[in-house]
């Protein structure tokens, strides 16, 4: 399905009924499509709401940045739209900056939160730099520049790799440079983490070459009701590394929202 809001066509599908709403924001260059294994395999009856983020999948790619927070307003307005009151709102990696920024502006319509593989804290220089010249790169180049050299850090495993480089390459310039210039610009989130006060699931792969499981560790100790998933022989993207057990966990952090 497809829906214009908040000025962007936005592309979602809802799956089954049970519980509170679980919805889930796929992280940079990548789309909806990830997480089809571990929601067949762990939460199939589970209400579920998947959603391409502006610029990836099927959504619309608008030119201009992507700040963090008009990526929350977006799924904000699907809420709005599907007639959802509030939601546990998870997100992998970009996706988990985009909860949080969610966190920050609409706390009255959080129930729940998840950060599979993200970070609270901003870009440092370096990183905003290094931002920057992913851009001009694209912008010099193509989509396969920024595949070429993310798909490889994702995961250790040949295969999915591959179907990261695909999904990547599918995404538009223009969605993957809004993304980059949004995601360069987002504000440092720590200070926030102690006022979510909603069940929190933060997940960390122990090969995870982009957020330390160090890193992870002391993001989920400053969330009041924080619960920290390490996962073993796990990379950056547990939904296809393992899904069961990113999938268990998911459903733990709903029976804490659905008491
Ligand atoms: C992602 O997987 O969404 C990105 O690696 C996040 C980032 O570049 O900070």
């Amino acid at each position: 399905m497809k829906v214009i809001l908040n000025g962007c066509g936005l592309a979602y599908e809802v799956r089954g009924e049970i519980g509170i709403p679980l919805v889930l924001i796929h992280g940079f260059g990548l789309n909806r499509r990830f997480w089809y294994e571990m929601i067949s395999s762990k939460l199939d009856k589970s209400h579920v709401v998947l959603v391409d983020v502006r610029g990836h999948g099927e959504s619309d790619a608008p030119k201009g940045s992507y700040s963090m927070s008009l990526l929350a307003e977006d799924v904000l307005a699907l809420l709005d739209y599907l007639g959802i009151k509030k939601a546990i709102i998870c997100g992998h990696s970009m996706g988990g900056y985009i909860s949080l920024a969610f966190a920050a502006a609409f706390p009255e319509r959080l129930a729940g939160l998840g950060l599979i593989t993200s970070r609270a804290r901003a870009d440092s220089e370096i990183q905003r730099q290094n931002r920057y010249a992913l851009i001009e790169k694209i912008q010099r180049e193509s989509v396969a520049a920024l595949a070429a050299s993310l798909a490889p850090r994702l995961t250790k495993n040949a295969a999915l790799v591959e179907q990261a480089y695909k999904i990547i390459i599918e995404t538009p310039a223009q969605g993957i440079i809004g993304a980059a210039y949004g995601m360069a610009e987002r504000p440092d989130r720590m200070d926030l983490l102690c006022e979510i006060k909603v069940p929190s699931l933060v997940v960390a792969g122990e090969e995870d070459q982009i957020v330390s499981i160090a890193e992870a560790k002391h993001l989920a100790e400053q969330l009041p009701q924080g619960i920290f998933l390490p996962i073993a022989a796990v990379g950056h993207l547990p939904m296809l590394e393992q899904p069961g057990t990113l999938g268990d966990g998911l459903l733990l952090l709903k029976n804490q929202v659905d008491g």
